[in-house]
C-alpha cells in the first residue's frame, strides 16, 4: 500500500487523474470504477480539463459506479446515476451504455444486485477503482460490520451516513433514502488497482483506523490492506492522525 500526502486536494486529484489517463492510454477498453461524493469530484474535473486539452477516445472504455440509493428516481439530481452522468459520462465522453450504475429502482432489488456483480465480472473486472471513505470508514455503502468478502447487495444505511449525506437532500435527513445497492467489499477488492482519496480533518480518524487499526469488519476500509495494489491519496489534514 502506498500512502501519498499531497499539498492539497487539487494536487492529489491531479495524481489520481494522471493514473486514470495512463490506464486509458494503455488500455482503451479499460473499466474504471467510479465513486460519488464530494471527494472524487476534483479528480473528474481534472480529467475533464485533460479531455478538453487533449481528447482521449473513451468510446470503448467502461465505468462502473460503486453504489446507488434504493427507491430514488434515477432522474433526480441526487441519484448516483445523475451524479455519475454529470461528472463522468458526459464531460469525459463515455458512451452512456458503457457506464453502469446499480438499479436502485428495480422491482427485484436482490436480482438487480446479483446482475450488477455479474456484469462487472462479465466485462473482465474493474481495472482501476476510485474510492472515497465515509466518516465511519465505509467504502461504497459498505457500513461497519460488512463482511470483507461481501458482494453487491442491498444494504441499510446507518443514521450517521444518512446524516452526512443530507447535505445533498436540502439538509433534510428524512429525504435521504434508508437503503442502497452497493458493490461489496469483496467486489471492490477484485479491482486490479485501487486509489482511495480522503481530504480534510473530518476524515483523519477514519483514515488512521483504516491504515493503522486492526483489519476487522468494524472497519470496512481496513480491508484494503489485504489488496496488493492500493494507493491512498491524502491532503495533510486527512493524514494528520497517522
Ligand atoms: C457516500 C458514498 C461513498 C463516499 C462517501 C464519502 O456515502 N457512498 O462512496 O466515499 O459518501 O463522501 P464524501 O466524499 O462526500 O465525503
Amino acid at each position: 500500500m502506498r500512502v501519498i500526502v499531497a499539498a492539497d486536494p487539487a494536487a492529489a486529484a491531479e495524481l489520481a487523474a494522471t493514473r486514470i489517463l495512463t490506464l486509458l492510454h494503455s488500455k482503451p477498453t479499460a473499466a474504471l470504477g467510479v465513486a460519488t461524493g464530494s471527494t472524487p469530484s476534483p479528480v473528474y474535473r481534472a480529467l475533464s480539463r485533460a479531455q478538453l486539452a487533449e481528447p482521449l477516445d473513451l468510446s470503448r472504455a467502461r465505468a462502473f459506479a460503486l453504489d446507488e440509493y434504493v427507491g430514488i428516481d434515477a432522474r433526480l439530481p441526487q441519484s448516483y446515476r445523475s451524479v455519475i452522468d454529470a461528472e463522468v459520462t458526459e464531460p469525459l465522453g463515455f458512451q452512456r451504455s458503457h457506464v453502469s450504475v446499480p438499479d436502485g429502482s428495480a422491482a427485484d432489488l436482490a436480482a438487480a444486485a446479483r446482475d450488477y456483480e455479474a456484469a462487472i465480472d462479465a466485462t473482465g473486472g474493474v481495472d482501476l477503482q476510485i474510492l472515497g471513505i465515509g466518516h465511519n470508514g465505509h467504502i461504497g455503502f459498505n457500513e461497519p460490520g460488512s463482511a470483507h468478502d461481501s458482494v453487491t447487495r442491498v444494504v441499510t444505511l446507518t443514521q450517521e451516513t444518512r446524516k452526512a449525506n443530507a447535505r445533498f437532500f436540502d439538509d433534510n435527513i428524512e429525504l435521504v433514502p434508508r437503503q442502497a445497492i452497493t458493490q461489496g467489499i469483496g467486489t471492490i477488492l477484485k479491482a486490479r488497482s485501487i486509489v482511495l482519496l480522503a481530504f480534510g480533518a473530518g476524515k483523519a480518524g477514519a483514515v488512521a483506523r483504516a491504515l493503522e487499526g486492526p483489519i476487522e469488519e468494524a472497519s470496512p476500509a481496513s480491508a484494503l490492506r489485504k489488496h496488493s495494489d492500493v494507493t491512498i491519496l491524502l491532503d495533510e489534514a486527512a493524514a494528520s492522525m497517522l
